[in-house]
């Protein structure tokens, strides 16, 4: 069964895109990048420039395309969109380039899994507005310039330190999205009420938020989820009460945690005596890949302090054994 409370997107969150905030007022928490944003975007229009290119990383579900959104909407221009693995050859990004027009944004998904032999590619479009390709075969190829419009390339990546120096550097803004609050996640909640038009008391919102997992996908995830309960099993209003009944049937925990979670800490714990263990072997011991845990579980453990990373791999924390109601174990002796 695909995963309730893992931030990466499934198939039921194409309702994401009618609830996507689309201004920069609309869209709750990261004041900061939100404030930057804000003053490079106006100081662009008043020079009637592009805006200079921005990286979004951040675990997913956190609103990096829905900023991509917002950034193109804001400054009133299009938006074409691609992503990583949907570029393979050079001709896939030289296509995506010569569409562009002045002021464009293009957006780019998991960035850092563009082929190294065609990020080249990028650097002197991102640099100087210029696509340079190679036309023909053999002895009759050639190299062609072609000059491209200014635009805004917008990166998305939940793995920044995957992308190589030279591409991370034609970046003029760079932003890391953190986890939401739970005041900010209550918020996104009651608007996502608001604009689904199903209501939900104050103290239903809390809880949902409470459970999200700092992250906005699964708040309106889970949202979804109790508005199925509310309906079926009271008058379709979300109280507190169904909130916590459905969350509990769809076992995510008071701290939002759920099954996996539990497995990869209790794994720790039961297998490696609370580590530290390197992540290929914790990855194999929980059936996940390797990379999953690093992007999608571990960062919400880490933040809220049940796992630790060292420079001999994971260990879990005091919190953890607490949580999973285990003592530590003296197995040596
Ligand atoms: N700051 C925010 N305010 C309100 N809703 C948000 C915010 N960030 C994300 N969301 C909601 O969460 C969903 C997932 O966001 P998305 O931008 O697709 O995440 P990412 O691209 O980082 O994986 C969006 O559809 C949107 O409804
Ligand atoms: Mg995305």
């Amino acid at each position: 069964m695909a995963r309730l409370v893992s931030g990466e997107e499934m198939e039921e969150d194409n309702f994401e895109t009618s609830i996507r905030p689309d201004t920069l007022d609309e869209y709750i928490g990261q004041t900061e990048l939100k404030e930057n944003l804000g003053i490079f975007m106006k100081a662009a229009k008043m020079r009637d420039e592009a805006l200079d290119h921005v990286l979004l990383y951040g675990p997913p579900g956190l609103g990096k395309t829905t900023m991509a959104y917002i950034i193109a909407n804001e400054m009133g221009s299009n938006i074409k969109t691609t992503s990583g693995p949907a570029i393979e050859k050079s001709g896939d990004l030289a296509a995506v380039l010569s569409t562009l027009e002045p002021g464009d944004v293009l957006f780019i998904d998991e960035i850092h899994r563009i082929p190294r032999f065609i990020e080249e590619i990028l650097y002197s479009a991102m640099e100087d507005f210029k696509l340079d390709i190679i036309v023909g075969s053999d002895s009759s190829s050639r190299n062609i310039t072609i000059d491209l419009p200014p635009f805004t390339l917008v990166g998305a990546t939940t793995r920044a330190g995957d992308l190589t120096g030279p591409l991370r550097d034609r970046f003029g803004i760079v932003s890391k999205l953190n986890f939401y609050t739970e005041e900010e996640l209550k918020q996104i909640v009651l608007r996502t009420s608001r604009v689904l038009k199903s209501p939900i008391s104050l103290e239903a919102a809390i809880e949902l938020a409470k459970r999200s997992r700092g992250t906005p996908r699964i708040a309106n995830r889970l949202f979804k989820r109790v508005r199925d309960y509310a309906l079926v099993m009271g008058d379709g209003n979300i109280s507190l009460d169904i909130t916590k009944l459905a969350l509990d049937k769809l076992k995510v925990d008071e701290f939002g945690l759920d099954a996996t979670d539990y497995n990869l800490l209790n794994s720790i714990i039961e297998k490696f005596n609370g580590g530290p263990v390197g992540i290929d072997a914790l990855a194999s011991s929980i059936g996940e890949e390797a990379s999953t845990i690093e992007d999608v579980y571990e960062p919400y453990l880490l933040q809220n302090g049940f796992l630790k990373r060292t420079s001999r791999g994971r260990m879990v924390t005091e919190k953890a054994y607490k949580y999973l109601n285990k003592s530590k174990q003296d197995t040596l002796f």
